[in-house]
């Protein structure tokens, strides 16, 4: 298989507390992964390392065949379970600032006509994600599935290839929580996105993904929690990934 995502022997430890050990994984392009796991597995801390803004203790991780970069790039955008936007910006100029942040890394500013292109840019994307009439809302006047919207227009506005989401719907009503499951389905298709989404409900992972990851212990010592990392429990292969040829003719 040609991955796009390979982790080899991948561990990460915080001092002596090893929380990921010996995590090995192949990512197909356009594949939906769901993680789940007790808390305090690494979950979140695994996502941190693909995002790239932490490195491994142990192990590669490469994108395309490549050594992962450093730094977040524009190639990867998250989505965390809530407060991943800012306050004092609009949900127009929340969105504009993913793109100032992928095209202006240092100023994170652009100006003139880059700045009206990002404009209409950013209200395409909110209208991809139903915020077209909400422009001009500030994120404390709107809804939780309206604000998660907006994180997720924020981070697809940068078109990563691959779409992190850690637990991003945990904090919704379950009405709310199906509207946002049909809008990833559709936003995966149609952008033909790779999503890597940790999330608590079990149900959630099996509905959206392609496969489903569990990262637990295989080992314990009770005398000494801190030895043994968490790591891939099972790995479930579920279903094909919509062929990419469709996921074009969508956006066509
Ligand atoms: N920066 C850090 N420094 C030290 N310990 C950390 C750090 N980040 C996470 N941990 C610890 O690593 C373990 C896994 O955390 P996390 O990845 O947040 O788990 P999950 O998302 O599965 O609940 C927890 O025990 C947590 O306390
Ligand atoms: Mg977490």
């Amino acid at each position: 298989m040609n991955a796009l995502l390979s982790l080899r022997d991948v561990w990460v430890e915080y001092g002596d507390k090893i929380v990921l050990e010996k995590m090995n994984l192949e990512l197909a392009a356009g594949s939906f992964l769901s993680i789940v796991g007790p808390s305090g597995a690494g979950k979140s801390s695994f996502l941190r390392v693909i995002l790239g803004q932490e490195q491994p203790t142990r192990g590669t991780i490469l994108l395309d065949g490549a050594p992962l970069a450093p730094e977040c790039g524009p190639d990867r955008g998250v989505v965390f379970q809530r407060y991943s936007v800012f306050p004092h910006l609009s949900a127009l100029d929340n969105t504009v600032f993913g793109l100032e942040c992928a095209q202006a890394p240092v100023l994170a500013r652009l100006f003139g006509a880059a700045r009206r292109k990002a404009s209409d840019e950013a209200a395409a994307m909110l209208g991809a994600v139903g915020l077209g009439d909400s422009l001009h809302l500030y994120p404390a006047q709107m809804s939780g599935g309206m604000q998660q919207r907006l994180a997720i227009a924020q981070a697809l506005i940068k078109r990563p290839r691959i779409l992190l989401l850690d637990e991003p719907f945990g904090a919704l009503d379950p009405g709310i929580r199906a509207d946002m499951h049909g809008l990833i389905t559709q936003l995966w298709r149609d952008y033909a996105l790779t999503v890597i989404m940790v999330t608590h409900d079990i149900k959630e992972a099996f509905t959206l993904g392609t496969r489903v990851l569990a990262l637990d212990k295989r080992r314990h010592d009770p005398h000494a929690p801190h030895r043994y990392g968490a790591t891939a429990v099972y790995d479930l292969p579920l279903r094909a990934r919509p062929e990419p040829a469709a996921a074009a003719l969508a956006t066509a």
